[in-house]
C-alpha cells in the first residue's frame, strides 16, 4: 500500500489532477511502484526536477486513459518521445514555466 514517503514543501502548489487528466503517468513521478516491496522515493522532488519535465514534456505524455498502467510500452516500436509528441499536440500540452505556477 502507499505509505506517505513523497512531501513537497508547503510553500510549492503541487496538483494531481493537473498532470494525471493530462497524460502524464504515475510512473513518471512515483517509478514502478507495483514492484517496490517498500514504496521509496524514486524522484527527488526538486525544482529542477519540475521544471525539466515542465520544459520537455513529450517522453512522458499518453493517452491520458492508460496513466495508471504502470507497465505501459508505446505502440509500434515507437519510442516514448515519438508516441509522446502525437499526444501532447493532441491535448495541446504547455506546461507553464513561470513562478507563479508553483508558488502562490
Ligand atoms: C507530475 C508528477 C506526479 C504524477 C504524474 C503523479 N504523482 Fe502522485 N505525487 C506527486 C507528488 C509531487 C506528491 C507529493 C505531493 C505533496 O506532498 O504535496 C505525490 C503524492 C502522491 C500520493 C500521496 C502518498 C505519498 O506517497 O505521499 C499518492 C497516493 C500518489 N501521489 C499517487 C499517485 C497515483 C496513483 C498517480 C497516477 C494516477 C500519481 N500519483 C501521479 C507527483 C506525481
Ligand atoms: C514528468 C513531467 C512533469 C513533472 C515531473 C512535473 N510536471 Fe507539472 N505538469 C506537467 C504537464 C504535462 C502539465 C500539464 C500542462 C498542460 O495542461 O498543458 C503540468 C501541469 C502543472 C501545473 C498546472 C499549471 C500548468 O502549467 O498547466 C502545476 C501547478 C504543476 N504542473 C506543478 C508541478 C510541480 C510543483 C512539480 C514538481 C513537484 C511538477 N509539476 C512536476 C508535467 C510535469
Ligand atoms: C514547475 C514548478 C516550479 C516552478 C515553475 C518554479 N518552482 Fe521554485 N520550487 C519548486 C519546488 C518543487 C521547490 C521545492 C524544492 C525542494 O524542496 O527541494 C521550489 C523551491 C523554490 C525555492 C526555495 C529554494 C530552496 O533552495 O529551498 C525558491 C526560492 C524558489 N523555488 C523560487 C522560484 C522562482 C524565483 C521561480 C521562477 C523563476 C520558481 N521557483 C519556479 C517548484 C517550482
Amino acid at each position: 500500500m502507499w505509505v506517505k514517503v513523497h512531501d513537497t514543501p508547503d510553500f510549492v502548489f503541487f496538483n494531481h489532477a493537473a498532470h494525471v487528466t493530462r497524460g502524464v503517468s504515475c510512473v513518471s513521478c512515483h517509478g514502478r511502484v507495483d514492484k517496490m516491496e517498500v514504496v521509496e522515493q524514486v524522484e527527488p522532488l526538486s525544482m529542477a526536477w519540475c521544471i525539466d519535465c515542465h520544459r520537455n514534456p513529450e517522453e512522458h505524455i499518453r493517452d491520458p486513459a492508460l496513466v495508471t498502467e504502470l507497465d505501459f510500452k508505446p505502440p509500434d516500436g515507437q519510442t516514448f518521445e515519438e508516441y509522446g509528441r502525437h499526444w501532447a499536440e493532441k491535448l495541446d500540452i504547455n506546461p507553464n514555466i513561470s513562478c507563479s505556477t508553483c508558488h502562490r
